[in-house]
């Protein structure tokens, strides 16, 4: 399976899907694709020798016109599947269709709370006592889609913003390609927008069951 990764940032889940695909026989990272022309995780990506591209939106009057120069490129470099990684834009109706239980989110919050920016700060203004974050498939809704994994922290009466966004992003570091295995390995499918689990797939998001 060929994978695509979008980024926007960091790119710190980018590079551990690079990592988990490293000795992968099923999988290959073959394209880091960034709408910000800074974005740290592109030097990383050329470090390792993987294609990136810059298509900043910047640059696009409509949305849909820089859909599609993302689209081209995924399909001439013969991606087979997605991964927004901290991509910090919003697809278009046209491109989530193409990409359609092909293409994988990360949110930094558990859905369907806290959908959108700034989860951290309202997770702690709200007091809840839980948060952590989801791997789910695209939709057109922002952060909406069926869940494919989930991974919990608690929230300590000291935790502040930044402490909380740490601890969650290092769960999103374990989940993420643990979810990406269940989609190059087709250990799950996906039927009337209901992910069905293999046995196998159970076991792997074993880890982090609560
Ligand atoms: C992560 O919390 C991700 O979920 C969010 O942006 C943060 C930074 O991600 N959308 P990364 O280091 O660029 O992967």
């Amino acid at each position: 399976m060929k994978i695509g990764i979008l980024i926007s940032g960091s790119g710190s889940n980018m590079i551990k899907l690079i990592e988990s695909c490293q000795n992968d026989k099923n999988a290959s990272i073959n394209i880091v694709i960034s709408n910000n022309p800074d974005a740290k995780g592109i030097d990383f990506a050329k470090s390792k020798n993987i294609k990136t591209k810059i298509i900043n939106h910047k640059e696009f009057s409509q949305r849909e016109d820089f859909d599609n120069q993302i689209n081209n490129i995924l399909i001439e470099n013969k991606i087979d599947f997605l991964c927004n990684a901290g991509f910090m834009r919003i697809h278009g109706e046209k491109f989530v269709e193409k990409w359609f239980n092909k293409h994988l989110n990360i949110h930094p919050a558990l859905l369907p709370s806290f959908k959108g920016l700034n989860t951290h700060e309202r997770a702690i203004k709200s007091g809840v006592k839980f948060a952590g974050c989801t791997v789910h498939l695209v939709r057109s809704g922002v952060d909406e889609g069926p869940i494919i994994g989930q991974a919990v922290t608690s929230v300590d009466a000291h935790d502040d913003k930044d402490s909380l966004a740490e601890k969650v992003l290092k769960l999103e570091h374990k989940l993420y390609p643990k979810c990406l295995k269940l989609f190059t390995e087709k250990l799950v499918k996906v039927k009337n927008d209901k992910v069905i689990f293999s046995d196998k797939a159970i076991k792997i998001l074993d880890d982090f069951k609560v």
